[in-house]
């Protein structure tokens, strides 16, 4: 190679370095439950969705590592990410179930090295729920993850040669002594933790339980703050869309603020330019807030019951735009901008609009499962919410809006505006939900969705289950 071409490639490599030492964010990620799976075919078409989607990895949410289904399940999974271009795998170990950190060392024993293992500075990537709480036996946890690393890195080198598999370390360790679910990280908390490479937030995804208060990304700010302060800790900030559990083994029938919390939370994200951003969840049915496929194989009847006719793979379209705006290091929804539609006489869009088809008085007393309306059923609102992109070439009162029709009548039209389009409709009316995307010139329509179900105050509509599940519906 000539000197000149040589001295301009390095130029190239040097400065293709620098754009991504900038990118605002280091890795997008999905939360994905690990449950039964029959055959690769499903989990291929999981793997090939979400990279479509932006999403960089899996955080492979493990609550039995022993188990043999757990096992054949993973062998599954990294068999179709080592099918797909630029698509990762990494475990989230689910602390709540899992007794100790011990009982997950073979399980990363036999992964950290695989190829489509998820790395970040070399290492390989693992993540928590919970964990920071407990004390294991007579040690603090700090002292039990610290003693687990050690164990790690001593097999590592045992087994082959040099090669340092010591965890990237980010937990969820949210529950962390004295502080309480909710609550941001602190200084203290990171003197506390000298284990942490950095640490997730999982709870301020939604409003706190119970409140009424829009999502805030308050206690994400100081966390984020914290673990920069701490000596250059990253800090993985969640994003989902609401909580709807109502499961018969106990305590386990809650509902938790969707509405806007999901178009509110990918502002916030932008803004606040966070390390990692993890999406809560890719196929989590018994808390509602799955975007991914469900295969029936791994849920149980009640949860199968909660989803079925509910499929929310509306919100990827959403999710795809939000993804290609984090990894551009765009700070503004305003400047999001929809992927090209092909065809002629098209505009690019991306756009999806949900509802509760149970309006929130709906009488529970006849619930199918016996459990009446879920706790803080209350702090729910009934209504119509639409995200709606639209590309920069839309300017205000140009002449493109959003439409919202319910129960036959529009009770709602907006003028459509460049980037993310929020808006909510408290007048829902029962019958049926269609939102549109029209040109005010002539009315003719540039895309349309409608709801699947119908808006009911009686549970009879609803197969006689109490759901505060979401109906997702794309704008096509
Ligand atoms: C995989 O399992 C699903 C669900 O049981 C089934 O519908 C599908 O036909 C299976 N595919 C293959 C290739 O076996
Ligand atoms: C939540 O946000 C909406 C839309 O911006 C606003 O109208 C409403 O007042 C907010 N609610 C609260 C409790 O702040």
């Amino acid at each position: 190679m000539p000197f000149i071409s040589r001295f301009f490639w390095t130029a190239i490599c040097l400065a293709l370095m620098m754009g991504r030492a900038n990118a605002a964010v280091k890795g997008v990620f999905a939360h994905y439950m690990v449950g039964a799976m029959p055959n690769l075919s499903q989990v291929l078409l999981d793997v090939t969705q979400a990279q479509q989607t932006g999403i960089d990895a899996f955080a492979l949410n493990v609550q039995h590592p022993d188990a043999q289904w757990t096992l054949d399940s993973l062998a599954l999974l990294f068999a179709a990410a080592s099918q797909v271009a630029d698509f990762k795998l990494f475990f989230s170990m689910d602390m709540s179930v899992i007794p100790h950190p011990s009982a997950f060392v073979p399980l990363f024993q036999r992964y950290a090295s695989h190829p489509v293992y998820y790395r970040y500075a070399g290492r390989p990537f693992l993540s928590t729920f919970r964990g920071g709480a407990t004390w294991y036996g007579s040690m603090r946890p700090n002292t039990a993850w610290q003693a687990q690393m050690k164990t790690l890195l001593g097999l590592a080198a045992g087994s082959s040669g040099n090669m340092k598999e010591e965890p990237f370390f980010v937990p969820d360790f949210e529950d962390w002594a004295g502080k309480g679910t909710n609550s941001p990280y602190t200084a203290d908390f990171f003197a506390q933790y000298p284990v942490v490479d950095g640490v997730m937030a999982w709870e301020t995804a939604w409003p706190a339980p119970g409140s009424v208060n829009n999502v805030s990304s308050e206690h994400d700010a100081i966390s984020l703050n914290a673990a920069r302060a701490a000596g250059g800790k990253v800090f993985m900030m969640p994003v989902s869309t609401f909580q709807s559990k109502h499961l018969d083994n106990g305590g386990n029938n809650w509902y938790r603020r969707g509405g806007l919390t999901l178009p509110f939370r990918m502002a916030q994200v932008l803004e606040l330019q966070p390390d990692f951003v993890q999406l809560l969840s890719w196929n989590d049915a018994g808390e509602g807030h799955y975007f991914g496929n469900i295969w029936a194989e791994g849920i149980t009847g009640e949860m199968r019951e909660m989803v079925d006719g509910y499929d929310h793979s509306a919100w990827r379209g959403l999710f795809a735009v939000f993804v290609a705006a984090l990894k551009k290091g765009v700070v503004d929804v305003r400047e999001m901008v929809p992927a090209s539609r092909s065809g002629s006489g098209y505009m690019d869009f991306a756009g999806a609009f949900w509802y509760r088809p149970l309006l929130k008085d709906a009488g529970c007393s006849v619930d199918k499962f016996r459990l009446g309306k879920p706790d803080n059923w209350e702090t729910a609102e009934d209504g119509v919410y639409a995200a709606v992109i639209l590309p920069p070439e839309v300017k205000t009162g140009s002449g493109v809006s959003i439409k919202v029709w319910s129960g036959g009548s529009v009770v709602a039209k907006f003028p459509g505006t460049p980037g993310l389009n929020i808006h909510q409709v408290a007048d829902i009316r029962k019958g049926r939900q269609v939102v549109q995307l029209v040109l005010d010139t002539d009315g003719s329509i540039l895309g349309e969705g409608e709801g699947l179900v119908d808006v009911t105050d009686s549970i009879t509509g609803t197969e006689g289950i109490c759901n505060f599940n979401y109906q997702v519906v794309e704008i096509v």
